[in-house]
């Protein structure tokens, strides 16, 4: 057995427009590297976090990392102790599942670093508790794509059902990350807390259009289907240029847009990877235009979730 491991997870794309909290997939890039080393000190500690310094909590019991290795370690009955070494690869609160992917990579090394005493669905509890520590909800709809790559539908919460869907072959993913900060937690906050009938039924044809259209790989239908009437409305506020983004990118050939999680990135969907290309072109000179900094990340849909590297 190896005495340290080293665990890339992907970022995430939670919600996918009409899916709030039970729909997500994975990217390739970017994405969060975690190593662990066993110690002798009978404690998990973090040792050094790299990226997005001083942003995320050193207590064992705040970090999202050390505080899901704590509780996998004590429901092992283990009293290994593991230094953490962390590399934040895209800022918290970017909408890109930073905390789930951080979370993930954690769980996932912790689990083949002792010898895979879990299966991949039984690490998926560890990680939503990261999940609940980051930002006050254990949501499923990063963590779940995150450890299992593709689309995933979280079908229900309680009981807890996860079901991985089939990637349509030509799909890929643009992914914009201006520099603005969104707090998962606060975008929560501001959601209604009830919704109009006429709106929920809208909600539901489009979330089961959606899956139809991943099954069958029916482009026409995806696109139909990517419209969030709940969600997108009180969120996209807190979005400078998501309009004039989400309208470029439609009228460019995507099949459509949403914001990526809980803001302020935003993600398109496209069937041809010449556009997906072009989309991250055009997102890029929005935000320029605003004066504001971005990234772009253009992928096929992640099909693996964490590796060891
Ligand atoms: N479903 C969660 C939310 C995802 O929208 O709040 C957060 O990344």
């Amino acid at each position: 057995m190896c005495d340290s491991i080293k665990v890339f997870a992907p970022a995430t794309v939670a919600n996918v427009t009409c899916g709030f909290d039970i729909l997500g997939f994975a990217v390739d890039q970017p994405g969060d590297e975690i190593t662990l080393k066993k110690s002798r000190s009978g404690q998990v500690r973090i040792v050094e976090i790299k990226g997005d310094e001083g942003a995320l909590p050193l207590d064992p019991d705040k970090n999202t990392c050390s505080a899901v290795i704590k509780r996998f370690l004590k429901e092992l009955g283990s009293d290994q102790g593991i230094d953490i070494f962390l590399e934040k690869k895209m800022p918290l609160g970017s909408g890109l599942g930073s905390s789930a992917a951080s979370s993930v990579a954690a769980v996932y090394a912790i689990n083949e670093l002792m010898g895979r005493p879990r299966t991949l669905e039984e690490l998926l509890p560890y990680a939503m508790e990261g999940e609940r520590i980051a930002c006050g909800a254990a949501h499923a709809d990063n963590v779940a794509p995150g450890l299992y790559g593709g689309f995933v539908l979280i079908r229900s919460y309680d009981p807890l059902d996860v079901i991985r869907l089939k990637t349509p072959e030509a799909l890929y993913a643009t992914l914009v990350h201006p520099h603005i900060e969104v707090k998962t937690k606060d975008a929560r906050e501001i959601l209604k807390k009830q919704i109009y009938f006429r709106d929920s039924v809208r909600q539901s044809g489009n979330v089961a259009g959606l899956i139809t259209g991943l099954l069958t790989s029916d482009y026409d239908l995806i696109s139909r289907s990517m419209h969030d009437h709940i969600v997108e409305p009180i969120r996209s506020i807190l979005i400078p240029g998501y309009k004039d983004v989400k309208d470029r990118v439609m009228e460019i050939g995507a099949l459509g847009a949403g914001i990526s999680g809980s803001g302020p990135s935003i993600f398109a969907l496209s069937n041809d990877e010449e556009i997906a290309a072009n989309v991250g072109l055009e997102m890029k000179l929005i935000y320029a235009g605003f004066e504001i900094e971005s990234e772009i990340y253009v992928s096929r849909i992640n099909q693996y979730g964490p590796r060891i590297i």
